[in-house]
Formats: structure tokens, sequence, C-alpha cells
């Protein structure tokens, strides 16, 4: 998409752009073989070690075309440290999500069934499975995350046990999303609570937060496409390592009723934070969790960032890529203990800032591939396209889709 995207902004056939990097596109940065020079308008202009970019030549103020090696090697001393990247380049997942059964869901973990928009059109919603076959069919996706409210699941009762009519409506998005081949994140979008109490700290009883999982897991512990994503943004958390314990819960929960293999997401204190999680603490009482034999395999950390100016993921433009103050000390942090990460909320506006910084921002994943797993962006299901993060492709009178600017430019991974 990337390429469809140039061709059209400047007019140029494939052939002749071959050896000039489009606008927004990488031009340089450790371990990068591809076009070095820009497209004319555009300037190479570096970013970080990682990655220099083709920005538009009026705003880096100079209308010269420096090439990638210079600016790289001006600056190329700021990155060094005894535990150097060994990404490969690629990741191994690109999401988006899938949106809709978590509506009705605040950060105090209030919700409601009834405020739930299934992202279906059976039940009268967008059609999120159209989206997730186009994401996979035209831009190369490979997982969706799909958050969903406890209270839909457990029809409003404080309790593990699952409510079957809805659970059967979530199910169906679930389905789908398999179908499609990619992996499925089920992610509790609770905020470590359930109506304003957190789980284990004051709230529910951890034993049935993990009643609630060994249900779901039960359910899809043949599946192995699933993902197990415990929980959505936990913040405010008196006790990060009661919350350790809480996570340890669901962990065996889902273990023992025979979801032995699939990736299970552990999710830290400050809204899964990636700028934090290495140093408030919860990072650290989350390397204790472990699998029932005591391995930590396909244990993986769940961490967000957003790249506006309050790291909301509420505002059209962005500020940073969030390398410095986050990707680089969270890949360090994980190697450092032998860990891996996945990004399952990242996102901005259809602007050019977000398309500059979010560009930058994967760039630096993929560097970083043997950590960080991947990325999945926020988001589409039931957000309508005028959503100021919206992923949700635009759909033509004759049912032809075309994707958000963000997603075409920066995001889908082809
Ligand atoms: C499921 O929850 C709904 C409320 O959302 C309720 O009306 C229905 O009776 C519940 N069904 C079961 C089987 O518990
Ligand atoms: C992790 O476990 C070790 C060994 O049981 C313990 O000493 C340490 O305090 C734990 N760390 C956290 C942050 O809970
Ligand atoms: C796009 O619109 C067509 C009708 O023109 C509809 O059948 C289809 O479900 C829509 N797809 C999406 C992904 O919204």
């Amino acid at each position: 998409m990337k390429t469809v995207y140039a061709l059209s902004f400047i007019g140029l056939t494939a052939l002749s752009v071959r050896g000039q990097a489009a606008l927004y596109g990488q031009c340089g940065g450790t371990g990068w073989t591809g076009a070095t020079t820009c497209v004319a308008g555009a300037v190479c202009t570096y970013s970080n070690a990682y990655y220099s970019q083709c920005l538009p030549a009026s705003t880096t103020g100079t209308t010269s075309h420096s090439t990638a090696t210079t600016a790289t090697t001006s600056h190329s001393t700021t990155t060094t440290s005894a535990a150097a990247p060994t990404g490969t380049g690629a990741l191994k997942f690109y999401g988006v999500n899938i949106a809709g059964f978590d509506f009705g869901c605040d950060t105090t973990g209030t919700c409601t069934s009834a405020g739930a928009y299934p992202p279906l059109l059976e039940y009268y919603g967008p059609d999120g499975i159209g989206q997730m076959q186009h994401f996979v069919k035209s831009d190369g996706y490979n997982m969706f995350r799909l958050p969903v409210g406890w209270q839909f699941l457990t029809g409003d009762q404080e309790t593990g046990v699952l409510n079957s009519t809805n659970f059967a409506k979530y199910d169906v998005l679930v389905q789908a999303c398999l179908a499609t081949g990619a992996h499925c994140i089920i992610d509790i979008h609770n905020y470590a609570r359930y109506n304003g109490n957190i789980i284990g700290q004051g709230g529910p009883a951890n034993s049935v937060f993990a009643q609630l999982w060994t249900n779901i897991a039960t359910y899809y512990k043949s599946t192995t496409n699933i993902v197990f994503g415990v929980m959505n943004e936990p913040h405010d958390l008196p006790d990060v390592t009661l919350w350790a314990g809480t996570v340890q819960a669901a962990v065996t929960a889902i273990r023992s009723a025979g979801a032995t293999s699939q990736m299970i997401l552990l999710p830290g204190n400050d809204w899964t934070s990636a700028a934090t999680i290495w140093s408030d603490g919860s990072g650290a009482a989350l390397l204790n969790v472990t699998n029932p034999d005591g391995t930590k395999t396909n244990l993986i950390i769940d961490v967000h960032k957003y790249l506006d100016s309050d790291n909301s993921g509420t505002n059209a433009e962005c500020v940073t890529d969030n390398v410095a103050t986050a990707w680089e000390p969270l890949a360090a942090w994980l190697r450092t203990n032998g860990r891996q990460a996945l990004n399952t909320e990242t996102g901005g506006g259809n602007t050019a800032s977000c398309q500059q910084y979010m560009c930058s921002q994967i760039a630096y994943q993929k560097a970083n591939s043997d950590v960080i797993l991947g990325y999945v962006g926020w988001a589409a299901g039931s957000f309508p396209t005028t959503y100021v993060l919206s992923e949700t492709p635009t759909n033509s009178s004759t049912g032809v889709l075309t994707d958000a600017l963000l997603v075409s430019s920066c995001m889908a991974p082809k």
C-alpha cells in the first residue's frame, strides 16, 4: 500500500521510481538495504540510528537531497548498547483491533451488556467480518484483537460463568477472525476491574476471574491461533505484586483448562504503557509469572503506546515515535530478561504528523523484532471512519473498501 500511495502522489510508474524511496518511506538506518534517496519534493531525514525517512522538503527546512548515509553517520554514535538488536527486519504479527463488544465499558471497568455494539451485520452493527477479510487479503494483516467487556460475556453477572447467548455472539466474531487464518486475541477490556472494583484487591476474587478464563480457555483450548489477552490496561493498582498474583491465577487457569501451547499476554500497570512497564515495578512482578510446569514459554509481555502529546490516543496529531522514551529501554529490558512483548494497541490520527512518527516507530519495532513480536492498530470494527483514530476502511456505494491514510501509508504490512 505504500507503493500505491507513492505512485498516486507523484504520478510515475513503478519502474521510474525504483531506487527512490516514497514520501514518508524509509531511506536509511541500521540494516536498511533499500533506496537511500527520496522522490522529488522529499528529503531523506535522520530519525534515529534505525531509521531515516523521506519527509516533505518544506517541513525539513531544506531543499537539498541529503543521503541516508550522511544523515546516519553524523548521528550514529547516539545509540550503542551492550545488547544489540538482532531483529530480522520483519515483525511476526501485524494487526488491527476490531472493537465493538467492549463499547459500553469505561476505564473503571464499569460496562453493561446493552452498551456493547457488536461489529457484526447479523446483530445490526458494522461489517467487522468484511473488514477483517479485507485487512488480510488486501493488506497482508495476520492478527486481530477482539475487545469484549467481562459484563457482556457473563450477562452482567459478577461471575466467571459465561452467558451462553452473549458468548455465542462474541464467538461469531472470533470464528470469523480465525477463518481468515489470522491469530485472534481474546481481550477482556476491563482495566483490571469489575464495576469500579479491582480484581484481587477489593473487587472480584482472583478465583472468580480465573473461572472466567477457565471457561473461555476450555472453549478454545484446541484452537492454535487463539491468543489469550488476560486484561486490557490495568491502571492505578495499589499493589503490583498482588496484581501479578491475579495474572498468575489467569495463566494457571488457561493452561490447566488444556490451552497449553497458545500465547498468553501479561499486562502491567499504568495502562500497560511501553514507556513504564520496565521501570514501574509491574514488569518486574510479571516476570515471575509462570506456566504450571515452571516455564515461561509463550507468556508474552503486553504493551500499549500512543504517539500523541499525552499518550492518550485521543489526539489527531502525533509528536513522537516513542523510540527514546519507550521502545529502546523496553527492548533492552526484554533482552536482559530473555522475554518478548506484543504491542496490542497503538495508533494515531490520519494526519501527516502521525504518518511520519508511526512509520518511524514501526521501523524501530522491525529492527528489534527479536524482542518485539508485532503491533495491533487501534482501531476498526464498530468505530466510524470519522473517529479520530479510525482504521475502519471507507466503503463505496459499490462495496469498494479504501484504507485510512495511516493504514495505507504506514501500518498495513503490504
Ligand atoms: C444472558 O444475559 C442476558 C442479559 O444480557 C439475559 O437477559 C439472559 O437471560 C442471559 N441468559 C442466560 C442463559 O443466562
Ligand atoms: C519474584 O520472585 C522472586 C523469587 O521468588 C522474589 O524474590 C521476588 O521478590 C519476586 N519479584 C517480584 C517483583 O515480585
Ligand atoms: C461494504 O458495503 C457493502 C454494500 O455495498 C456491504 O455489503 C459490505 O458489508 C460493506 N463492507 C464493509 C467492510 O463495511
